[in-house]
């Protein structure tokens, strides 16, 4: 994926992701030292970080991601919705997602959203759809 080609030109591109490494800072990671950042783009143009928070329960814990979603919609309101999502920690690892966490970013993506995340030498760029093919719907007869 070449920049720009995502739809998000070269300027948001890189504002997303230098946002997802400065909210990485703010991690509370005392348990895996894993220091994790997410910076949502949403439609409006804002954008929205997050960072994981560790429980010591460590079931408890919430992702980065995860923890950016309930911001967006805490500060922007249930319709908000997300046109790119951009990952990356403070540990020199690669930053994929977890399934959690995007069954969480489903709700509010489309299948041509972006996620975007730091491979293992350069950053990494997804419609959302390559990543999550099978997204989980509630789709039952009442
Ligand atoms: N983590 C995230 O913040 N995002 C992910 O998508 C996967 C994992 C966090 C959770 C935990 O605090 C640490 O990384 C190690 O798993």
């Amino acid at each position: 994926m070449q920049a720009g080609e995502n739809g998000l030109g070269p300027e948001k591109l890189r504002q997303l992701t230098t946002q997802a490494a400065d909210a990485a800072d703010h991690a509370y990671a005392p348990y895996s030292k894993f220091r994790v950042g997410a910076a949502l783009l949403l439609q409006n143009g804002a954008i929205v970080t997050g960072a994981n928070v560790e429980n010591a329960s460590y079931g408890l814990t919430i992702c980065a991601e995860r923890s950016a979603v309930v911001r967006a919609v805490a500060e922007h309101g249930p319709e908000m919705r997300v046109l790119a999502c951009a990952i990356t920690n403070l540990n020199q690892a690669a930053s994929p997602p977890c399934g959690a966490c995007l069954q969480v970013l489903c709700e509010f993506m489309t299948p041509t959203s972006r996620i975007i995340f730091r491979g293992q030498s350069d950053w990494e760029d997804y419609r959302f759809e390559e990543v999550f093919p099978y997204r989980f719907k509630l789709n039952h007869a009442l």
